[in-house]
């Protein structure tokens, strides 16, 4: 038996596919990874650092959710179970300039993916969804809470989750999982995978660790007149590697592998706790006896004040918990920016 993963050579999803690699006790380690990525967003030579890591090889195969027919074939032509769908674009800013690509990509791209999955009668999924679909609710944020968006991306996650909610409720064979991500930050322990974003970034962790390696010249501090610990926004970090654990347990939980996730579920994946910004540049500091310039500058349109998850969920039906800490997320990201400072 075969899993897909969709942009498997992407970020988190690169992290997953190592600890579906290495397995957990109850993995059965004789599946076939398959990962479909159109590269938008990624480099082929993550496949080379997956092997190092893992001493496995894995299925590549450059193509676009969109394309209906590249995916017909690639079921056509392994065995496919499960599908993990990690496949789509995500930068906030960004959404707002082009949406017709965010929906494109991330709307018709997974109808396109679950039409396949349909056809070929694969009915296991598991979602990227993302804490942003709580919109403006108070924290701690939990799965009965009312959804909402406020830009293009936050927007196609909610479509993607509505659409994932209707097919489940129209056949009882479907059994989904939409992971709910809070903000994932770290990286492999190994130093050979992490973040690696294009361009200038945009989220706080990749940010502060190219002002460390003297990439950028100043971190620009959105606000320190929030009602925080100190002013600063604050956010739930969870490391990856926990993050991808929380995968393949999610994967575990579906109704091929007689599971606790019946229909459509939505599940946080988060730590339960917040972290300030300027905790967050004071821990990087420490770690890294690196110099971190920064201002603070007015707040940044959108954000909220304190943002973090309710994990119970998690830990009920899928028996998952976080376990690495702040220290690990960051020295690990340390890690993955010094060694490779200018990404691969
Ligand atoms: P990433 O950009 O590193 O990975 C996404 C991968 O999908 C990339 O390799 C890209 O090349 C590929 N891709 C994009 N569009 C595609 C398409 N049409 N066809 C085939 N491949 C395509 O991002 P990530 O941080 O690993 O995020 C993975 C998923 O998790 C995304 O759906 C994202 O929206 C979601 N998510 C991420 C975060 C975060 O902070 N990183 C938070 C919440 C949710
Ligand atoms: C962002 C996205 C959200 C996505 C989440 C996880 C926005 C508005 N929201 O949220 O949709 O789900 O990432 O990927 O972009 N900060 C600075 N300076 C910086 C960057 C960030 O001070 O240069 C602050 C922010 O104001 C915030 C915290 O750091 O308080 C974290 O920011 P970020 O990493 O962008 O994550 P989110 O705001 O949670």
């Amino acid at each position: 038996m075969s899993l897909l993963i969709t942009g498997g050579t992407g970020y988190i999803g690169s992290h997953t596919v190592v600890e579906l690699l290495q397995g957990t006790d109850s993995q059965d380690l004789s599946k076939e990874i398959v990962i479909v990525d159109n590269l938008s967003n990624s480099s082929t030579k993550v496949l080379d650092r997956l092997e190092q890591i893992t001493g496995k090889k894995v299925t590549f195969i450059e193509a676009d959710i969109c394309d209906e027919q590249a995916l017909d074939k690639v079921f056509s032509e392994h065995n496919i179970e499960a599908v993990i769908h990690f496949a789509g674009l995500k930068a906030v800013g960004e959404s707002a300039e082009i949406p017709l690509s965010y929906y494109q990509n991330n709307v018709s791209g997974t109808v396109s993916l679950l039409q396949v999955m349909t056809k070929h009668n694969v009915k296991n999924l598991v979602f990227s969804s993302s804490a942003t679909v709580y919109g403006n609710n108070v924290s701690p944020l939990n799965e009965t809470m009312p959804t909402s968006a406020t830009n293009p991306y936050g927007q196609t996650k909610l479509m993607v989750e509505h659409i994932l909610f209707d097919l489940a409720k129209s056949d009882p064979e479907w059994s989904i999982a939409c992971l709910r991500y809070f903000n994932p930050i770290g990286a492999h322990q190994s130093g050979l995978i992490g973040e690696n974003p294009n361009g200038i970034p945009n989220n706080l962790l990749p940010y502060v660790a190219q002002v460390a390696v003297g990439r950028l010249a100043q971190l620009q501090v959105f606000g320190d007149d929030y009602d925080t610990v100190d002013g600063t926004g604050v956010r739930d970090y969870i490391h990856v590697v926990d993050l991808a654990q929380g995968h393949v347990k999610a994967l575990e939980a579906l109704g091929h592998a007689k599971g606790t996730v019946k229909g459509c579920q939505a599940i946080n994946l988060g730590t339960g706790n917040g972290t300030s910004v300027l905790e967050i540049v004071n821990t990087f500091k420490d770690i890294s006896q690196a110099d971190i310039p920064y201002k603070i500058v007015p707040r940044r349109a959108g954000d909220l004040a304190t943002v973090y998850a309710d994990a119970a969920l998690a830990g009920s039906l899928l028996g998952w918990q976080a376990n690495l800490d702040l220290t690990a997320m960051i020295e690990d990201t340390w890690r993955w920016q010094s060694e490779n400072p200018n990404g691969f």
